[in-house]
């Protein structure tokens, strides 16, 4: 991990205009640089950056905040990769937080064997474009396919000589382990003799690479038609490489699969390159073998729509259909496109253009249960029996989808095209939905990527390690953290809290911008004056009232600025938009927007460094959000009375005339009239 000190560093240098760049192209209007937002489709841009800031957001989506989230959103990155990547751009040295000496084990390794892999596509690649033979064998192979050379590139396409071990010896040489090449499955040991040998020799590789562009395996193909050697070689799994966590060709789609809102799901390494060189850049291939759900999940992050591609193979479309149920099953919305017989999706690509290969999407694609009544019912056809089993697999891939208004569209539509009674369906819909909430005691495991899995080791000490843990708390359903903190904020909303929290947002407004800042003196016990910084004030004011934030993340921020009363020109600022919790940070940098003008509260637009302005701001603030506090007390009160018995009452009478007190008084601070009953 890397400290805070450091990533306030790295936002200090970094030019957001510069980052945003990268991705997205931005035109200057007025102090700000507009954009097509990189997170929704749009043909007006409605993505601001601020350079003064250091801040980007669309006015359409929402999505933004600083360079790191930027990063984080666009590239799928977590906090520490986005800061890291940062860091390494604009040269700034950092070093992380001292691991455990398991989490270093783990770490050392599962770095090596990246480092390791990097070399060998170095290598591949070089042997391909710069040796006589990896010209003459691997580009002449690559060409013949049709390959271009940006596309080679794009996919770090390579090629491993035909020597039994040419590989190895260079990694040798360059101080790589006979471990390391073993682990990362790049070589395997003789069974005689245990010499050293390259698992690619004399084949074209395709890497794959994680989410975030780190190569965790390769595949790589035999270029002549030998029928005794299996045509593809793939990677052995490795601390790096889970086969059923990877999807080939997802770092090179994904951006185009946000675009588009869709992706298309193929089944090999040549069909994705194809697709995507003919135009079509959202496309990944599960790799020959049948989805599994960490995959599914993996392009759920980027869409709800899914187009998986056949070639006319019957058997192997029946074969398939059991993954798509688990599409159904996830939520997304499944659309099948059948190519013309005799054609996969590299030889179709390669014969057009996008605008062709996007035509032929457009007319030939459809709904996926649509696409498997009419697929079975050609089996069917009078036969009693494959007819009820017809029937068994529709109800079953309806049962899975959650929707209940989509699974009743789809018994509709299913009953008239089978021609069966809609009541038999919905019937048979229902019990199997019975059945599937009793048999899954099993919680889903966590939607973990190989990246997160391979890139961020977890400390070892979990429960299962230890034999005095306590037995694992029952299984709650998965639920991300953000939309944990999303649900627990709409349930204050609905409990009447939406003023307190506002008046929450201006006082944590004022701690992320003033938070630091001197507003007035006071005197110590021994009579000196000392300085009275905002943060100090509101900490102080809700402590001394015993009173606790309750939105999770402005009650955060006080905490925070709680542990920071003490420090010197506080800078509150680059400290919360830099805070590694991406909940505060996002805040933050939210907080720092235009659109909340702490100084609209007054009429006239004075400077908010000078101190008295600042004074007056945050004690109107404060006595607001203190107002709004009492309210609701009254309120409480009021009810409390009403239910009150004869021994309660006197005390709950007296609290009621304190509160009102204090509402005249804070009234007065805020120069308003409070209407009395
Ligand atoms: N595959 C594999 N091992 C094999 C055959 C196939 O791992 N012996 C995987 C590869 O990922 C391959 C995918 O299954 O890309 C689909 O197989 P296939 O359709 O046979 O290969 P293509 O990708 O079409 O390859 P090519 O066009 O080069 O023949
Ligand atoms: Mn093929």
């Amino acid at each position: 991990m890397i400290d805070q000190l450091t990533i306030e560093k790295i936002l200090d240098a970094a030019n957001i205009v510069d980052v945003v760049s990268e991705f997205v192209t931005l035109r200057r209007r007025g102090v700000n640089y507009v954009g097509l937002c990189p997170f929704h489709n749009e043909k007006t841009p409605s993505f601001y950056v601020s350079p003064s800031k250091g801040i980007c957001k669309c006015f359409s989506c929402g999505k933004g905040g600083n360079a790191i989230h930027f990063l984080m959103e666009h590239e799928q990155m977590s906090f520490q990769d986005a800061a890291e990547w940062l860091a390494n751009k604009y040269g700034i040295p950092f070093r992380k937080r001292e691991l455990t000496d398991s989490e270093k084990a783990l770490q050392n390794e599962r770095e090596s064997l990246f480092i390791t892999n990097q070399f060998a596509l170095d290598f591949f690649k070089d042997t391909l474009l710069n040796t006589e033979k990896g010209r003459a064998i691997g580009l002449a192979y690559f060409r013949k396919r049709g390959f271009r050379d940006d596309i080679l590139e794009k996919f770090h396409l390579g090629y491993c000589p035909d020597e039994p071990d040419a590989l190895a010896r260079a990694a040798l040489a360059k101080g790589f382990t006979r471990e390391s090449l073993i682990k990362t499955g790049l070589c395997y040991e003789r069974e005689n003799d245990g010499q050293l040998r390259d698992r690619f020799h004399g084949r074209v590789i395709f890497p794959v690479h994680s989410i975030s562009g780190k190569v965790v395996a390769f595949g790589g193909r035999i270029m002549s038609a030998e029928a005794k050697v299996a045509k593809y070689v793939n990677s052995p799994e490795s601390v790096i490489y889970s086969k059923s966590r990877e999807l080939y060709g997802l770092w090179q789609a994904k951006q185009a699969i946000v675009r588009k809102d869709r992706c298309f799901l193929v089944e090999g390494y040549a069909d994705v390159i194809s697709m995507f060189q003919s135009g079509v850049e959202n496309v990944v291939a599960s790799s020959g073998t049948s989805l599994t759900p960490g995959q599914i999940r993996l392009i759920h992050r980027f869409t709800n729509n899914i187009t998986v591609l056949y070639d006319g193979d019957k058997a192997g479309i029946k074969a398939s259909l059991r993954g798509i149920d688990m599409l159904l099953a996830e939520g997304m919305n499944v659309k099948v496109l059948l190519l013309p017989d005799g054609e996969d999706p590299d030889s179709f690509a390669q014969g057009r253009g996008a605008t062709a290969f996007q035509q032929y999407i457009d007319t030939h694609q459809v709904d996926f249960i649509k696409f498997k009544v009419n697929l079975l019912m050609e089996d069917a056809q009078d036969d009693p029996y494959s007819r009820s089993e017809l029937i068994k697999s529709i109800t079953q891939s309806i049962s899975v989808i959650q929707d209940p208004i989509v699974r009743s569209v789809y018994i509709t539509e299913c009953s008239q095209i089978m021609k069966i009674d809609e009541r038999l369906l919905i019937n048979d819909v229902n019990r199997r939905q019975r059945e599937q909430a009793q048999a899954v005691p099993q919680p889903a495991r966590p939607a973990q990527s190989a990246d997160e899995n391979a890139e961020n080791p977890q400390p070892t000490d979990a429960p299962a390690d230890n034999p005095d843990a306590p037995a694992e708390p029952a299984p709650q359903p998965q639920i991300s953290a953000e939309d944990k903190l999303r649900q627990d904020i709409r349930a204050l909303k609905r409990d009447g809290l939406g003023p307190m929290m506002d008046k929450e947002r201006l006082l944590s407004q004022l701690l992320v911008r003033y938070g630091g800042k001197v507003m007035c003196k006071y005197q110590d016990e021994e009579g000196q004056d000392q300085d009275m910084t905002v943060g100090q004030f509101i900490v102080g004011s809700l402590q001394n009232d015993g009173l606790e934030f309750r939105h999770p993340v402005y009650k955060r921020f006080v905490e925070i600025m709680a542990e920071h009363l003490e420090e010197k020109d506080f800078n509150t600022e680059k400290f919360f938009m830099s805070h590694p919790e991406t909940f505060v940070s996002l805040t933050a940098a939210s907080l720092m927007e235009e659109r909340y003008q702490l100084s609209k509260l007054f009429k006239d637009n004075m400077p908010t460094d000078d101190e008295a302005h600042l004074l007056k701001l945050t004690r109107h603030i404060m006595a607001d959000y203190q107002m709004e506090v009492v309210r609701l007390e009254i309120k409480k009160t009021e009810k409390e009375i009403q239910e009150a018995s004869s021994d309660t009452l006197a005390s709950l009478q007296t609290r009621y005339q304190q509160l009102l007190a204090a509402r005249a008084e804070l009234s007065r601070t805020l120069g308003e009239r409070v209407i009395t009953l």
